[in-house]
């Protein structure tokens, strides 16, 4: 075989990891992104960042060049807690939970970046360039050609490990939704909802105080149990839920004068936006438990907040695992220090976790808290 033919090769290969890394992070949202199947997970931010910074470290190394992380101001861009020279190889789980993206295009543009930095280097090695020995501590002794191969074939694993992250996390995702879907006709007709709703409305406004002109979004809505509660006391709701079950049912209640000009919308909080809010209060009753990462879910709500404005969880104690049993996804109880921590980290204040009463399921009674934290009127 030539060189030319060898470098044809490497080309080949290298230039299919930008448009798998493109595929891999259209449409993925911050829950996909920043999941883990369990806690020593990786995930597919990690995946998709540590694949295109180890290309970028150990090409920029055989071209003798600054790696695109730096030259380019891509470090800037992800802005990430790490060193700037860490490019993920040792890293323990909670190095792994640092890389976080708000915008998921950021992967696929350092990756296009770093494609060009590469493409580039391998149009100037020849045969000579493709055997030069860079270790000789191997035996028999790398050389450029060989660490090229060990780069994409690092890169290929990784990438294949995303594509199947990516399937597995799409199906617990609609797996969620579909199960809510199902209830959601039937939810209303369980007494023991309808009265913890009530209960944890009477607490959050005890706890709150709210205007009556107070602009509300409840996240996790349900059936909007719990606005319906909140209502008589309070200014324009507006209604988030993923199931469009719930969504249905919430916006029939609209229709029939129960949650009287109530806005229903189907809002992710996993990443930020822009164009929501801002609320006077914003409440949660047993929805947070079911997010797969609370964490900045936790910050986004704390940014839909006015200024002074209050946020209200209700949620489960922290449990064994048999509220939900078997097969459960989301996570068995909240613990109010992370929450307490969440909260503070996403810049809220005067954080109260009181006890909020019990659920009673399979014979169990599950305590449940109510955490309120507010907005400082000037930041
Ligand atoms: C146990 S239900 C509580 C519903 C309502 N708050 C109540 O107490 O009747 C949990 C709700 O959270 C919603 N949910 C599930 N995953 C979510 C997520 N990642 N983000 C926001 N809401 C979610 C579900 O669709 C469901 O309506």
């Amino acid at each position: 075989m030539s060189a030319m033919d060898t470098r044809d090769l490497l080309t080949d290969a290298f230039s299919r990891l930008a448009p798998l890394t493109r595929e891999l992070v259209e449409g993925a949202d911050g829950d996909l992104l920043h999941a883990r199947l369990d806690p020593q997970a990786n995930t597919l931010a990690w995946l998709l960042w540590h694949t295109a910074r180890q290309q970028d470290v150990q090409v920029a190394a055989l071209a003798d060049r600054e790696p695109v992380w730096t030259a380019e101001g891509w470090a800037d861009r992800f802005d990430l807690p790490l060193d700037v020279d860490d490019f993920g190889y040792g890293h323990e789980p909670d190095d792994v939970a640092a890389v976080r993206v708000a915008d998921p295009t950021l992967l696929s543009g350092y990756q296009d970046a770093v494609a060009a930095m590469v493409d580039a280097h391998l149009a100037t090695l020849d045969a000579d360039a493709l055997d030069r020995v860079i270790d000789a501590s191997y035996d028999p002794p790398v050389t450029v050609g060989v660490r090229l191969v060990s780069v994409v074939g690092d890169a290929l694993q990784h990438l294949g490990q995303a594509a199947f992250l990516r399937g597995v996390l799409e199906r617990r995702q609609e797996r969620i939704a579909d199960d809510f879907d199902q209830r959601a006709a039937t939810w209303d007709d369980d007494p023991t909802k309808v009265e913890r709703a009530r209960f944890a409305a009477e607490a959050v406004l005890a706890a709150v105080d709210p205007r009556p002109d107070a602009r509300v979004l409840e996240y996790g809505a349900g059936t909007g149990l719990l606005a319906q509660h909140l209502a008589p006391r309070v200014g324009p709701l507006t209604l988030a839920d993923p199931s469009s079950g719930m969504r249905a049912v919430m916006q029939a209640k609209v229709e029939r004068g129960i949650l009287p000009d109530a806005q229903v919308v189907d809002l992710d909080l996993s990443q930020p936006v822009d164009d929501v809010g801002p609320f006077d209060l914003v409440a949660l009753l047993l929805a947070l438990h079911h997010v797969p990462d609370p964490a900045p879910v936790v910050a986004n709500l704390a940014e839909v907040l006015a200024p002074g404005g209050s946020l209200a969880i209700v949620d489960l104690e922290p449990e064994d695992g048999s509220f939900h049993g078997e097969g459960f996804e989301g996570h068995p109880g909240i613990d109010p220090d992370r929450l307490r921590t969440w909260c503070e980290a996403a810049g809220l204040g005067e954080v109260d976790v009181v006890p909020c009463g019990t659920m009673e399921r399979h014979g169990q009674d599950y305590p449940l808290f109510l955490a309120t934290a507010r907005r400082p009127a000037q930041r």
